[in-house]
């Protein structure tokens, strides 16, 4: 396992997302983090939201089962989503943020977290507010470290204004969702993949050393499937099968290592539930790409390089 430094944590390249662990029995969610803790993850990601919350209180569960240490481990949950009757909004006021932040803890039964996220945007954003909130959390040593969740560049360098220190910018990233290089790659150009979607994030998160993290490392859109022997990517599996050949794994760790590979040295996040599927995704960091490889899947994917 590799490892990369979030603001002095020091945080395996490999994360165990708990996005989908709710509803599985906690057996396998325990025999799950027993695989990723055994290939050397040390970092786990959740929010406030996955599962309404029970994400959180069965991960709580689960570690205190195991009988980790506490001060080994890397918890990263976020805020800033919440649900009404007509659906969802985002609420970056100093009240939710604390109030989540409290309710997270309580769930978790840990004193501290140590990376805390803001989930999506809010559009009605009060970046002082936000940096007063954090400062709080901070001072109570409830959070050591903050970041921000699909975020575009602009949107971090409000919260640095207001003297936030961004340690994270969380994505989607992967050969099923590329934008996060489409518009660096065909800038200037004239093709739909010359449009910015994603706001300049991954190069001015590598200009503020601040740590990218990939979401969803195996789906296309936004959770349609995982593109993984996918009939609808004929190319893109051709391609990935070839270099599991090569380095003697499977496509699902190559698709980890063409993240992996990226200079930005993000961390990916798996969504895994399954201990084996751990084993095999955690196989991925031992695998280095060449820059060629990395341009073949990349094309692979049907984007041209012009
Ligand atoms: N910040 C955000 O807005 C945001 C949004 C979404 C997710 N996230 C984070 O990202 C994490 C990962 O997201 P994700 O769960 O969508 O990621 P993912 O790793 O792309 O998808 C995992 C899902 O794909 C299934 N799957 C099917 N075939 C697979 C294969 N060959 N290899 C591995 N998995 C396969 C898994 O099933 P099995 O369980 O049976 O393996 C699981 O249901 C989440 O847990 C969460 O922490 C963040």
């Amino acid at each position: 396992m590799n490892y990369t430094n979030v603001r002095g944590i020091n945080a395996s390249r490999i994360m165990m997302g708990c996005m989908r662990i709710a509803d599985k029995p906690l057996q396998q969610t325990e025999d799950l983090i027993v695989e990723a803790v055994r290939a050397g993850v040390n970092a786990f990601d959740l929010a406030d939201i996955y599962g309404k919350g029970d994400c959180e209180k069965v991960f709580g569960v689960a570690f205190k089962d195991l009988g980790l240490k506490r001060e080994e481990y890397i918890v990263q949950t976020k805020c800033g989503i919440r649900y009404a009757d007509f659906g969802k909004y985002y609420d970056f006021s100093a009240e939710h943020i604390l109030s989540s932040a409290e309710n997270s803890l309580k769930r978790m039964n840990t004193e501290y977290i140590d990376v805390l996220l803001l989930h999506r945007p809010d559009a009605l954003i009060e970046p002082e507010e936000v940096a007063a909130a954090f400062a709080k959390l901070r001072a109570a040593g409830k959070v050591r470290a903050f970041g921000v969740s699909n975020s575009s560049a602009v949107q971090i360098q409000m919260l640095e204004k207001y003297g936030v220190d961004v340690a994270v910018n969380q994505m989607q990233f992967s050969l099923g969702h590329t934008l996060l290089v489409d518009g660096g790659v065909n800038v200037n150009t004239r093709k739909d993949e010359a449009v910015i979607r994603a706001g300049d994030a991954l190069e001015y998160c590598r200009l503020r050393n601040i740590t990218m993290q990939a979401w969803s490392p195996l789906q296309y859109g936004f959770f349609e499937g995982v593109f993984i022997g996918n009939e609808k990517f004929p190319e893109l599996n051709a391609e990935l099968d070839r270099l599991a050949e090569k380095y003697n794994c499977t496509p699902t760790a190559i698709a980890f290592a063409w993240i992996l590979r990226h200079p930005a040295k993000m961390q990916v996040i798996t969504g895994t539930t399954s201990p084996e599927r751990m084993r095999e995704i955690c196989a991925s960091a031992e695998v280095e790409l060449t820059r060629e490889e990395w341009y073949s899947l990349y094309t692979a994917t049907g984007k041209t390089v012009s």
